[in-house]
């Protein structure tokens, strides 16, 4: 079977205006801004309009992403929108931005790998470009976070932003584009990061509203534990898969939920942090829609050139686990 090369042609973003700081939060719960800010990096964070859903954000972010590609809507063969805020549980957030967007002749889902899910959408719409089954694939990660965030808990009302980012898959000249992927999930750490309320195993009631368990649970250390460990090993594998060392990185472009985390990832890959895309001051953990974030905002900033090599890597609940080698 013939290959074809796939990379990204176009990526967009949105995030919604109100601002969340971390002094607006020292009014919800006990915390402060300097331990915010020494303890993850966050300074503010997003949160959209009671009337935004994700859907609206991803809707904006993908508007930026089709004009950038130079294609409309209807060019569009497929939409999977990674999130784990949903406008619904279905129809899925994929299908009625497909509606929004008036992308016709698009099929559409959803993909379901909380902060690892735009890495695992790139790689299945890249997949289904290689092989000539699909031209153009609009890749989204959008979350609003704020909907399913404890503000009475400071282990994680702290981290977490609304946003979206969003990205045009196509064929791209010989050379350049993916050249590997690496995706992971241990679902024996499923325990450690999740919303329990609301599924099959505990529908909605009084009671699961009583428990809070609709909110984020994380157990932010063992989180922290294995994102250091995951972050740097599995953006190795994907180095390792496309022949390449990690010298050759241009730019690191990594999940958001925590600046030590990153750093710690720099260290392994010997990268310095001019070759990181860091942006998590600004927006917090957006998950799904953290990596596309930052990295439609490397390129309005000017920091990604055509032929420079990216690495893009995340990890969050399942646990799962995420990277891409991609040429520009
Ligand atoms: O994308 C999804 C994946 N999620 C993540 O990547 C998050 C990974 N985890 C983390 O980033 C970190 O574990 C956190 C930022 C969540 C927490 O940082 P930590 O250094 O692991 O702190 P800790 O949970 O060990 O807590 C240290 C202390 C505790 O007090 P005691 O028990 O030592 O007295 C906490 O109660 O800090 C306290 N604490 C806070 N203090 C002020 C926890 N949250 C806060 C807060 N403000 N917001």
């Amino acid at each position: 079977m013939q290959l074809y090369p796939v990379g990204i042609i176009g990526t967009g973003k949105y995030v919604p205006e109100r601002v969340i700081t971390n002094h607006d939060l020292e009014q919800m719960v006990d915390t402060n801004d300097e331990w915010i800010v020494t303890r993850t990096g966050i300074k503010e964070r997003r949160m959209a309009a009671p009337d935004q859903a994700t859907s609206d954000l991803a809707y904006h972010a993908s508007v930026k992403a089709l004009a950038a590609a130079g294609i409309t809507a209807e060019e569009l063969d497929l939409i999977i929108v990674a999130t784990i805020t949903p406008d619904m549980f279905f129809p899925s957030t994929a299908c009625l931005l497909q509606d929004k967007l008036g992308a016709k002749k698009a099929a559409a889902f959803d993909l379901s790998a909380a902060c690892s899910g735009f890495i695992y959408g790139l790689s299945t719409a890249s997949s289904m470009i290689a092989t000539g089954m699909y031209k153009h694939v609009l890749v989204v990660g959008a979350e609003c976070l704020s909907r399913i965030t404890d503000y009475t808990d400071r282990n994680t009302c702290i981290l977490f932003g609304d946003g979206a980012g969003a990205v045009v898959l196509g064929q791209v000249p010989e050379g350049r584009g993916f050249k590997a992927f690496e995706l992971g999930a241990d679902g024996s750490g499923g325990e450690l990061l999740n919303v329990r309320g609301g599924g099959s195993r505990m529908p909605s009631s009084e009671q699961s509203l009583a428990d809070r368990s609709h909110f984020i649970y994380m157990a932010g250390s063992e989180v922290f534990k294995f994102a250091v460990r995951i972050m740097g090993g599995a953006a190795e594998e994907a180095l390792r898969k496309a022949d390449m060392d990690k010298s050759e990185i241009d730019l690191l472009v990594p999940h958001q939920a925590n600046i030590r985390i990153i750093q710690s990832a720099l260290n392994r890959l010997n990268l310095s942090e001019e070759k990181c895309m860091i942006n998590l001051d600004r927006y917090g953990n957006v998950s799904a829609g953290s990596i596309p974030i930052a990295l439609a905002e490397a390129v309005e900033q000017g920091r990604v050139k055509e032929g420079d090599r990216l690495v893009l890597v995340g990890f969050g609940g399942g646990l799962t686990w995420g990277a891409a080698v991609v040429v520009w």
